[in-house]
C-alpha cells in the first residue's frame, strides 16, 4: 500500500502556462506541418497559408522553448529532469514492467510519485529525451529551413537544405508519436482525467 498524501502540489504555474501554450503550438504545427507535407490543390489549408502559420507558430515554439530552458534552470523544477545514472537500467525495467505486467495485475506503482520524484523513470528518460534534444533539434533545423543562408551548403556529398528538411520531419513525426504515447501514458492516474486535471490546477492526485 502506498501511503502518501492524497494531494501534491507539483506543477507550479508558470509550467502549466508553458506547457498549455506548448500543447496549443505542437498541435498546430503538426497540423499545418501535415498539411504542407501532403498538399494538393484541394488541401483543406491553403499551402500558403498552412507555410505562413507554421513559421509562426515555429517562432513562438522557440520563445517557449526558452521559456521552459530558462524556467528550469532557475527553478527546482529543473532537477526533475536529471537522471541519477547509477541504477538508471534496472529502474527503467522495473517500471517497463509495471506497465506491461503490473499495473494489469493492480500492483501499487514501483516509483509512487512524491514530491521527491514527479516523474517515474520512463516518464524522465522521456521528458529529458523530448525537451532537451527532440524539440531543440526541430526547433534549430526550422530555423535552418527558414533561414536557409544559415545552412550549411552540403555534407558529404548531399545538399545541407535537403538533410536539414529530412531531420526537421523525422523529429517532427517522432515528437508527433512521442505525444501520442504521452497522451495515452496521461490517462493512466487516479482517474482517466486526474492528470489532465493535475495540468490545469496543479494538484497531482494519488491513487
Ligand atoms: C494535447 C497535448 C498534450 C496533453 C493533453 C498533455 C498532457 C500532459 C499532462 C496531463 C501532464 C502531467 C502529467 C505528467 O507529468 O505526465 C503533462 C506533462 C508534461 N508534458 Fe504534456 N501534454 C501534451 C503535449 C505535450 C507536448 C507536445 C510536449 C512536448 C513537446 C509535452 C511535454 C510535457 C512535459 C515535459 C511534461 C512534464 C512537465 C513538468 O512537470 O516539468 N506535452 N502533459
Amino acid at each position: 500500500m502506498n501511503h502518501q498524501p492524497e494531494r501534491l502540489y507539483l506543477y507550479p504555474v508558470w509550467i502549466r502556462i508553458w506547457h498549455m501554450t506548448n500543447a496549443i503550438l505542437c498541435l498546430t504545427l503538426i497540423i499545418t506541418g501535415l498539411s504542407i507535407q501532403f498538399a494538393t490543390p484541394g488541401t483543406v489549408i491553403k499551402f500558403k497559408t498552412a507555410v505562413s502559420v507554421h513559421n509562426i507558430a515555429g517562432i513562438l515554439l522557440s520563445l517557449s522553448y526558452a521559456a521552459f530552458f530558462i524556467g528550469n534552470l532557475l527553478t527546482t523544477n529543473g532537477a526533475y529532469y536529471v537522471i541519477p545514472v547509477k541504477g538508471f537500467l534496472d529502474r527503467l525495467l522495473k517500471q517497463f514492467r509495471y506497465y506491461t505486467v503490473g499495473l494489469f495485475k493492480k500492483e501499487d506503482a514501483p516509483f509512487p510519485v512524491s514530491e521527491e520524484n514527479k516523474f517515474n523513470p520512463l516518464q524522465q528518460s522521456t521528458y529529458v529525451v523530448l525537451m532537451y534534444a527532440m524539440v531543440p533539434f526541430v526547433i534549430l533545423s526550422g530555423w535552418g529551413l527558414l533561414y536557409p543562408e544559415i545552412t550549411v551548403k552540403s555534407f558529404v556529398g548531399y545538399s545541407g537544405l535537403d538533410l536539414t528538411d529530412l531531420f526537421h520531419i523525422i523529429a517532427g513525426f517522432t515528437i508527433s508519436i512521442i505525444m501520442c504515447v504521452h497522451i495515452y501514458f496521461c490517462t493512466i492516474g487516479k482517474s482517466p482525467w486526474s492528470n489532465f486535471k493535475s495540468m490545469l490546477n496543479g494538484y497531482h492526485e494519488s491513487h
